[in-house]
């Protein structure tokens, strides 16, 4: 029997999705090194050296570019460019202007995030997105990177604001259970509103920049008789930003799993239901089901996937998720959905939010030494993305 096999239009583009703190390492000047380096840390463990990205960028992307992904997408770490409140680093400005340079050296296109869950310590000390002037202060640093931005094409402005107002300002652990947390702060959402608004000012000076924000979504389900309870909890945690976005250049779409809703709340993933290493339930159909609802809340704003996969050692069943989210991906797509591209989350493990533990990476590496060790789903996207065709 012929493998079954997906074809994706000419054009859609293929990549793999990063973020600063997650695999640079030394991020010291952030709000979440220093929850890191607290003796009572709620963390499991620091993130020290990370994947050592921060030194070893060059090599990531040529290891992109050589499976055959045309797209990066990394984030600028506003505590590595604002240390401290004024003070800006042009050496740290230069590092991600030489980021952007050898993602053209290999053909790899650029997406940038400039900002992805971690803050300037200083900024998070005194309120973070809770201040009046978070706006204004964002404004200030989207700024100060114009200059190393011209050339670039796809931006995203803040990474999972839902997640941020959720978590107020920080984020979710490896041991994320839905039930556990709180509802979203209406202050940091609406502030956050305001600063994706002021920085898609700041940057409709670029010459030729699509700019958007990447929402947090999951496949939600009502529990039978539970449809209103559903909306009330999925609008402040998702559909809130979604609108937000809706008439961006593009929205950003990053699911994972699915969660049922019941009269009072969240549900628990079923006790027979195969888990990945976050804990959360295996399934694949979240991208599909969560395109077709941003499409509709985000009123037919284009869409690109920028974060999907899942943690696991087992590199098979990376692949097999990947095939499966991708056919329901491409099945929104023939509806008339306009998707621009799949990005996955990550290409390389990473620190996961307080934990190495959960590997998501489509490239692992040794603890010591730090060489890269591509895994076999690197070269199956890879494939992907030089055939437009998706085998399996
Ligand atoms: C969403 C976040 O943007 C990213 O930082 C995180 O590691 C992945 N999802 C997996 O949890």
């Amino acid at each position: 029997m012929a493998a079954p096999t997906l074809t994706f239009p000419s054009g859609f583009i293929w990549g793999a999705s990063t973020a600063a703190h997650q695999i640079e390492g030394n991020n010291v000047s952030s709000d979440w090194w220093a929850r890191e380096q607290n003796p009572n840390s709620d963390l499991k463990e620091p993130s020290g050296d990370a994947s050592d990205s921060y030194n070893r960028y060059e090599e990531d992307i040529k290891l992109l570019a050589d499976a055959g992904l045309t797209m990066y997408r990394f984030s600028i770490e506003w505590a590595r460019i604002e240390p401290e409140e004024g003070f800006f680093s042009p050496a740290q400005r230069l590092h991600y202007r030489r980021m952007i340079d050898v993602c053209h050296k290999y053909g790899v296109e650029p997406m940038v995030t400039l900002n992805h869950m971690t803050l300037p310590l200083w900024f998070a000390k005194e309120g973070g997105w809770l201040r009046d002037d978070s706006t204004d202060l964002f404004g200030r640093y989207v700024e100060y990177l114009l200059p190393i931005l011209q050339d670039v094409h796809w931006i995203c402005t803040i990474n999972e604001p839902n997640m941020v107002a959720l978590t107020r300002g920080g984020t979710v652990g490896s041991d994320f259970v839905a039930s556990s947390l709180p509802a979203p702060d209406p202050v940091i959402s609406a502030n956050l509103v305001k600063a994706h608004k002021k920085a898609r000012q700041v940057l409709a000076a670029l010459p030729d920049a699509k700019t958007g924000w990447t929402i947090a979504c999951q496949a939600f389900h009502a529990a039978p008789g539970c449809e209103q309870e559903m909306l009330e909890y999925q609008y402040p945690r998702e559909d809130y930003f979604t609108e937000a976005g809706a008439g961006d250049d593009f929205i950003g779409v990053q699911a994972y799993l699915r969660t049922f809703i019941g009269k009072d709340g969240p549900l628990p993933v079923a006790d027979d239901a195969e888990r990945t290493l976050t804990g959360w339930e295996y399934f694949p159909p979240a991208i599909g089901i969560a395109t077709r609802h941003t499409w509709e809340v985000g009123k037919h704003t284009p869409l690109f996937v920028t974060e999907n996969g899942l943690a696991t050692n087992d590199d098979t069943r990376r692949v097999d998720y990947t095939f499966d989210a991708l056919g329901g991906l491409r099945e929104a797509m023939e509806e008339g959905i306009d998707v621009r591209g799949y990005l996955h989350w990550s290409l390389l493990d990473n620190y996961e939010w307080g934990s190495f533990k959960p590997t998501f990476g489509l490239i692992a590496w040794d603890p010591e030494t730090f060489e890269r060790r591509p895994k076999p789903s690197l070269s199956w996207l890879g494939e992907c993305s030089r055939t437009q065709q998706v085998v399996h």
